[in-house]
């Protein structure tokens, strides 16, 4: 390799030319071979096709106008290929549809594919081997063409390459839906699933019922961002998309090779459409259109006047829309009005149902029967697996990546979109100005480290049902396209890279790319986080102290600068090394920014309270196995950086299980209080425990009680940290027994229920 490496080094200097050894093309191509050849597009070239090639007229033409926009040259568009100056597009059968090979040398450019897309995907990575000013939506003096000589082979992972707009508990306009597709389409995205109806409002035009969208598409207020009182704003919100304007957005789609899937929620998310409707419903209302956030009682009553109107709403749905895929949802459904009602309750006796859950199956089972009559499929959220499904049925797994493998165990399609790696409207940050976000943590990486595949599904043809990988935005607290944007990039990136290039991922790799990709944000001006520069604080023992701050950023061959009294670091504050860290003493509010090596800041500064106590930096262990959201430290539980309320990024958390953890204090020390935070997210599915245990010993062997304290089933519905500060009579003790029992009060499905806990302090 090393030999290989030298050889196109002396190649590409032995001619004084200019050779590009990387790109930053986004996604990655499968192959990419640089030449020391180079090619300036200028006034004089010409854009040709073949004759086979003409279904990629429309992608010449958008070529043409982006070089017009970008230098004030039309080039001419022929079916003669030139001898020399081209940009030709060429067809060739053998090529797999969606890809291309894009190939540059002194005489031209050309791009070979077999289909409109594959075509369209070699302009997309011609622009991205061009300088990024090329996105820009103005003519810039003294622009220059120039591209590298080389050969781009590539080709996508998988077929569907999806993202998610919830346009229901926030309305979007056409202008942002349609820079959204640009947006997708740039990163090669191809499926735009467009979540258009939730308890928050209806928001499709429906010709035969025309309330859906008179009444339906309004809320009178939405909660307060961050209100712990769940406080509604006193602010009506609104909006619909009409017939036209759906046909305009689907063919917009459709010319940058993207489908759009409908999806319209059932037998659960369905309040907007009960208040237009009243006889949807089990009981007679009247409803409201919610003006709350989370999961609705109030569903869809499994009536023969509920399907009827279903199927009108889907007939005119499959009008609009010409995808394969109909969205259903399915999703968060409770049972409690089908248990109150008689009708229900007959309907289940009649068709021989066991309980509720076999309802929402039979429900289920109907849709299908009748999208599947249609010549299309169903999708839905991986709810709809539970009963039994048509073989036709595709899911969408959002809890994680188990409904997936269930899924394609029982040969079904899947669409990996588990929340824990895909909700895009989780924080990206920990940092404590980052805009409000519903919760959760989702940073970059994390999106860049999803596998689609799970390990579990080891046999060839298991595999082969995953279909492809989507990102969500669910929009309860992002109200304007500068956050949804802000949400999406650069994260989008990241999710693109995973649904198009091959399984092997290298995040460095992926990071040096990115700087290029903030630029061309900045020319198309779409709003991106720069929570990529953000420093990550963690404690650790090292020769000198054992309570060493260990700092790192994501950008590369930048430098990270401190202070310690806190104030904002400048280019001339103290230069973090990592040989010689700065030692944790008093409790310092550490202060830290990146600066490119010439003293430019690049991000924002990045803060870190810590929490002195015995326990800082000692070791524990835990009888069920935690899962840790900033993934990589071992001592998260007394690292002394705290879990806060907004985000999950420091909690560790415990699925179904209780904590039981044993920490070592290394020798025995006299201990009188422990504190210990709880964190309580009901809509998430995070629970408060009902009891606390702590034990202490001397030897690890006999331990003895200190503290027991009953907390009894709490009733905390908004987000909060329970801080307990247990006191007892002061005791000597080398080992500390910390049990916390999790609550058996069920997550709406059953599936998730979690204890989260952070820090451990003892004093
Ligand atoms: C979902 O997040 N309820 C699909």
């Amino acid at each position: 390799m090393k030999k290989l490496i030298t050889f196109v080094l002396i190649l590409c200097f032995s001619n004084f030319a200019f050779c590009q050894t990387s790109h930053t093309i986004i996604p990655k191509p499968k192959e990419v071979k640089f030449t020391k050849n180079t090619f300036e597009i200028n006034a004089n070239t010409i854009i040709s096709y073949d004759s086979k090639a003409s279904i990629a007229l429309p992608t010449l033409d958008i070529l043409q106008k982006r070089i017009l926009t970008s230098t004030l040259q039309k080039l001419l568009i022929k079916t003669q290929k030139p001898t020399k100056n081209f940009i030709h597009f060429s067809h060739q059968s053998q090529i797999k549809t969606e890809a291309y090979v894009l190939s540059v040398n002194t005489l031209g450019v050309e791009i070979k594919a077999s289909s409109a897309a594959g075509f369209y995907y070699g302009y997309q990575t011609l622009l991205q081997l061009l300088p990024s000013n090329v996105y820009g939506s103005s003519y810039q003096t003294g622009l220059k063409l120039k591209l590298p000589g080389v050969t781009v082979t590539d080709e996508p992972r998988f077929g569907y390459r999806g993202f998610m707009l919830d346009v229901s508990r926030h309305y979007f306009p056409v202008y942002f839906i349609k820079k959204t597709l640009d947006q997708m389409a740039l990163q090669k995205l191809n499926t735009f699933h467009w979540h258009l109806t939730d308890d928050q409002g209806w928001r499709i035009e429906i010709k035969k019922y025309p309330k859906l969208t008179e009444i339906g598409s309004k809320r009178s207020e939405s909660p307060i961002e961050g209100s712990s009182t769940n406080e509604g704003d006193k602010t009506p919100h609104g909006g619909f998309y009409t017939q036209d304007e759906i046909r305009d957005i689907v063919a917009y789609a459709q010319s940058k090779h993207i489908t759009v899937i409908p999806e319209i929620e059932m037998p659960g998310h369905s309040l907007a459409a009960m208040t237009a409707y009243p006889e949807l419903g089990c009981t007679t209302g009247p409803f409201e259109v919610k003006t709350k956030w989370g999961v609705e009682e109030q569903v869809l009553c499994p009536s023969e006047k509920t399907f009827e109107f279903l199927e009108n709403v889907l007939t005119e749905v499959m009008d609009l829309f010409p995808s394969d895929y109909i969205h259903i949802g399915g999703d968060e459904c409770p049972k409690t009005t089908w248990k109150n009602s008689a009708f229900c309750q007959d309907l289940i006796k009649k068709e021989g149902l066991k309980n509720e859950d076999e309802l929402q199956s039979y429900f289920i089972r109907r849709i299908d029967k009748f999208v599947t009559s249609k010549g299309r499929k169903i999708i839905g959220w991986d709810e709809i697996l539970e009963g039994g499904l048509s073989p036709n049925a595709t899911v969408m797994s959002w809890r994680g990546f188990e409904g997936g493998i269930a899924a394609a165990k029982q040969k079904h399609d899947v669409i990996m979109s588990s929340s824990s790696n895909l909700y895009l409207d989780y924080y990206q940050s920990n940092q404590p100005n980052e805009p409000f976000a519903i919760g959760g943590y989702l940073p970059l990486e994390k999106v860049y480290s999803t596998e689609p595949i799970p390990a579990e599904l080891n046999q060839e043809d298991e595999k082969n049902y995953i279909k492809g990988v989507q990102g969500q935005l669910w929009t309860e607290y992002i109200a304007t396209p500068e956050k949804a944007e802000y949400m999406m990039n650069p994260r989008l990136a990241a999710l693109a890279e995973v649904a198009w290039s091959d399984a092997k991922k290298d995040y460095p790799d992926f990071k040096n790319r990115l700087s290029t990709q903030f630029e061309r944000y900045q020319y198309v001006g779409v709003n991106y986080s720069k929570a990529f520069y953000d420093i990550q604080f963690e404690l650790i023992k090292n020769k000198t102290s054992d309570f060493a701050i260990k700092m790192s950023s994501n950008a590369p061959d930048a430098q990270i600068r401190y202070t310690i009294d806190g104030s904002e670091p400048t280019e001339r504050s103290f230069l973090y090394a990592a040989a010689a860290p700065p030692v944790l003493s008093n409790s310092p509010n550490l202060m830290a920014k990146v600066f490119t090596k010439t003293g430019t800041s690049l991000g924002r500064q990045s803060a870190q309270p810590f929490t002195f106590s015995k326990t800082l930096g000692r070791k524990y262990t835990c009888v069920s196995e935690p899962f840790k959201h900033k993934g990589s430290t071992p001592l998260a539980l007394t690292d002394g950086l705290k879990g806060v309320k907004s985000n999950f990024a420091d909690w560790i958390g415990f699925k179904g299980e209780d904590l039981n953890v044993l920490i070592d204090l290394e020798k025995p020390i006299q201990v009188s209080r422990i504190d210990i935070g709880f964190l309580s997210d009901e809509p998430s599915w995070v629970f408060l425990p009902t009891s606390l245990e702590i034990l202490t010993s001397i030897d690890g062997k006999e331990f003895v009680s200190a503290k027991k304290i009953d907390l009894g089933e709490s009733t905390q519905k908004t987000k909060m940290v329970q801080q307990i500060n247990a006191g007892f009579d002061i005791k000597a003790a080398r080992y500390i027994k910390i049990i916390a029992v999790a609550t058996q009060r069920a997550s709406p499905d059953k599936k998730g229920r979690f204890l989260m806990v952070d820090e451990i302090s003892v004093f």
